[in-house]
């Protein structure tokens, strides 16, 4: 009778993971068989790079690890790191291996442009391959998971993560998701060129409140399911082998101790069979949230579903206790356990667990190939923001002033998360900027201002030793008999990131009076913006003719920048993020409902404020080119579809009105404005890039169908709704051709 029970439960359980890999449960089941209580505490337990205090005396990392306490490790130093797998495959009872894991965010020698920054180049392909280049470089040093991608939808500029996301669209979100999925797992997780990945941050935390770091998330689940969830459902079905809970509350319940979203939603909606890890101390954590003691937030969190505590040290302390207190059961530790012990037998560690630390490998870190498809995307993620008078592209010849606190840097051109990076390969835009274009033209840089005199932002930056006044007046001298100025003004690397939180996210006003002064010279002005967030740049837009957006484009940014100045690259790049006119906007983002009462400028009470209007600076989507695109109508080859299997064919025609060969990120939206919840004026569906030569015109068709429709209704169901829907379809967000089609049951 028990045997009968057993295997019933077995086969539910079976079942309930859909496709299970016989010959993986049966080394489990039989590992499992083997260990003892405090074996599996331990696989429950990351501590990255520390030394846990482990059950009564502190261990050092070395016996921790000997003992079984520990099951994964930061892979920050690459010897400390070969030593740690070795301790554990030969000096722990059982041999298990550890998971190694780090934050590779945006590449791990080679460094690509931050997150926001790529998902302005509108190339998943290449975006993939830069995460392929990651996992390839990274898994050669012994890292086999990485904490990434980071696929929080943030609408708040202040907020200084939203540097590692990919901007405020859940479609484009979702898409990047994948991408990144698949450049690190690649299509066999065992490989050793290949690595986990790790979605994060479980769930909503790009919402924080005024954009403050790890602050309350209070949203509808509405909301959730339409706008926040869907990137992180995206990275669950492309097969992401973890995921990691997230430091706000959800509900209010913190993201870590919450059931509803880590096993109602991850696992029983999403079916996601992988293994969950807490964000950096955030098990502990949830005792200031109010949750209770370190034994009770550690046992509310696992009975949620979270599998593994990465540095609080709460699960390996205090679940022995809440088992012999019946707080938790021993199926629960189980399964996590479990859970932990199938990720590290995906990743080929139980029949190799030295695959990922391989010197031969290590040799094609920084190669010339890779550097190449970093300088390829750092340019495409570049945003022409402005170019009046055609100022830009630049000739190589005459004399050429680079001017500005961010122009001759190399390091803070990386932005966040770069705790590899090599600035040997690396050129500040100075330097680029005169290798390019070698003895053809005369360069000359002057540093023009301090990045700030901000008492606060100062201590992020370092002390200055010249006032901006005096900085401004050898700039000018510098630039007195130049023919064109490029300003190189911004935020350093370490601005956006982790708790890099600014609330006025303008540039500050040494940077803006040194452009004063290069402005008054009448000489024509580039200015080039690093940045890791949308900056609220209505004065430069008032008064400059050319504005560029580089972002913090890792160790090419500079060459980057080189090439799309001289228009050796004509700029493609879009922004992903809304920019701003002022903080007090925010959070502006496109994908907005309407209200009862839209802006209207002719009436006093609509939705708007007193002292400004609700215009961004520049809207999603945006982006210019060195050469003009021109947008036909919409045509349709149908007006009307029906049912859950018709299409309807959207086609545009494209035309390049200038007088270079470019690319063109052609954009569909779609609006539905009657449903039975209110829904975004518009929202993306689709893109398509086209290059297209002067002169040269090219239609361009989407085939739309229910699936572009639907959207999740109050009951969280994802349905379409007959009736009417708007066609969008345009350049960006904003400046949209439209059209009506209708759908019938
Ligand atoms: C961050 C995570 C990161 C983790 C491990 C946390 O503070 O929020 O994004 O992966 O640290 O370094
Ligand atoms: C206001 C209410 C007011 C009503 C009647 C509305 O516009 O929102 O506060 O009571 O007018 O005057």
């Amino acid at each position: 009778m028990k045997k009968l029970l057993l295997s019933l439960t077995l086969l539910c359980a079976s079942l309930a993971y859909g496709q299970r890999d016989p010959k993986m449960d049966a080394f489990i089941d039989d590992l499992m068989s083997k260990m003892t209580l405090d074996e599996k505490l331990g696989q429950l337990n990351l501590a990255s790079g520390g030394v846990p205090g482990v059950v009564g005396a502190a261990v050092g990392q070395d016996e921790a690890i000997r003992k079984g306490y520990l099951s994964a490790t930061g892979g920050m130093d690459p010897a400390a790191t070969q030593k740690a797998q070795e301790i554990a495959v030969k000096e722990s009872r059982l041999g298990i291996p550890l998971l190694i894991g780090l934050d590779v965010i945006h590449g791990y020698k080679t460094i690509f442009p931050i997150p926001l920054a790529i998902s302005c180049s509108w190339n998943p392909e290449l975006i993939r391959k830069s995460a392929r280049i990651a996992a390839e470089e990274a898994s050669a040093f012994g890292i086999n998971w990485f904490y990434s991608p980071m696929v929080d939808i943030a609408r708040d500029a202040r907020w200084g993560r939203i540097a590692e996301g990919s901007g405020e669209d859940p479609w484009w979100g979702s898409e990047i998701a994948k991408a990144m999925v698949k450049g690190y797992q690649g299509d066999d997780l065992s490989a050793p060129n290949t690595v986990m990945a790790c979605v994060k941050h479980y769930a909503l935390y790009g919402a924080s409140e005024a954009g403050r770091d790890y602050n309350t998330v209070d949203m509808s689940r509405v909301a959730m399911y339409n706008y926040y969830l869907p990137p992180y459902k995206a990275a669950a079905e492309a097969g992401a082998g973890s995921f990691m809970s997230s430091f706000n509350v959800v509900d209010g319940i913190p993201a870590t101790g919450n059931r509803w979203l880590l096993t109602d939603v991850l696992r029983d909606q999403w079916k996601f069979d992988g293994f969950v890890v807490s964000d950096a101390g955030s098990v502990g954590e949830m005792t200031a949230h109010g949750m209770g003691d370190l034994q009770q937030v550690a046992a509310l969190a696992l009975k949620a579903g979270l599998d593994m505590d990465m540095g609080a040290n709460a699960f390996i302390w205090t679940l022995k206790k809440s088992l012999d207190e019946g707080k938790v059961t021993r199926q629960e530790i189980d399964q996590a356990c479990r859970r932990i012990l199938e990720a590290k037998y995906k990743l080929g560690l139980f029949d190799n667990p030295y695959q990922y630390t391989d010197p031969e490998r290590q040799k094609k870190a920084l190669s010339p190939e890779y550097l190449q498809t970093a300088r390829e995307l750092a340019g495409e993620s570049i945003v022409l923001l402005k170019n009046d008078r055609q100022i830009l592209p630049l000739q190589k010849t005459g004399k050429i002033a680079v001017i500005g606190p961010m122009g001759n840097t190399r390091g803070e051109l990386f932005g966040t998360w770069v705790m590899l990076r090599e600035e040997a390969p690396a050129r500040s835009i100075f330097e680029a900027v005169k290798e390019v274009v070698g003895d053809r033209a005369e360069v000359v840089y002057a540093q023009g201002s301090n990045l700030t005199e901000e008492p606060m932002l100062l201590a992020q930056t370092g002390k200055n030793t010249t006032p901006t006044e005096t900085l401004i007046e050898q700039a000018l001298e510098t630039a007195k008999d130049a023919d064109v100025i490029v300003a190189t003004v911004g935020e350093p690397s370490g601005w956006s990131g982790e708790a890099r939180s600014r609330s006025d996210i303008g540039l500050p006003e040494c940077q803006k009076a040194l452009l004063k002064a290069l402005h008054d010279t009448g000489k024509p002005v580039v200015v080039a913006i690093m940045s890791g967030r949308p900056l609220t740049l209505s004065w430069e837009n008032e008064r400059f003719d050319a504005i560029l957006e580089a972002w913090h484009g890792g160790t090419m940014a500079g060459y980057a920048l080189a090439d799309v100045l001289f228009g050796d690259r004509v700029p493609s790049g879009k922004l992903t993020a809304t920019f701003p006119q002022s903080v007090g906007q925010l959070p502006l983002y496109y994908n907005s409902l309407n209200t009862g009462r839209p802006y209207r400028a002719d009436f006093w009470a609509t939705t708007k404020y007193l002292d400004i209007t609700n215009d961004p600076v520049y809207p999603f989507g945006y982006g210019l080119s060195y050469t003009t695109f021109d947008y036909s109508d919409i045509q349709l080859d149908r007006a009307v579809a029906s049912g859950g299997s018709g299409t309807i064919n959207a086609t545009v025609k494209v035309t390049n009105t200038g007088t270079r060969t470019g690319d063109e990120i052609v954009q569909l939206y779609i609006g539905d404005p009657v449903a039975s919840i209110s829904r975004p004026v518009r929202e993306l569906k689709n893109f398509r890039r086209i290059t297209l030569k002067p002169g040269e015109t090219q239609g361009v068709t989407f085939r739309i169908t229910t699936a572009d429709l639907k959207f999740y209704n109050s009951e969280l169901e994802h349905v379409w709704e007959p009736g009417e829907f708007n066609v969008c379809i345009g350049p960006n967000s904003r400046d949209v051709k439209t059209a009506k089609i209708n759908w019938t049951k």
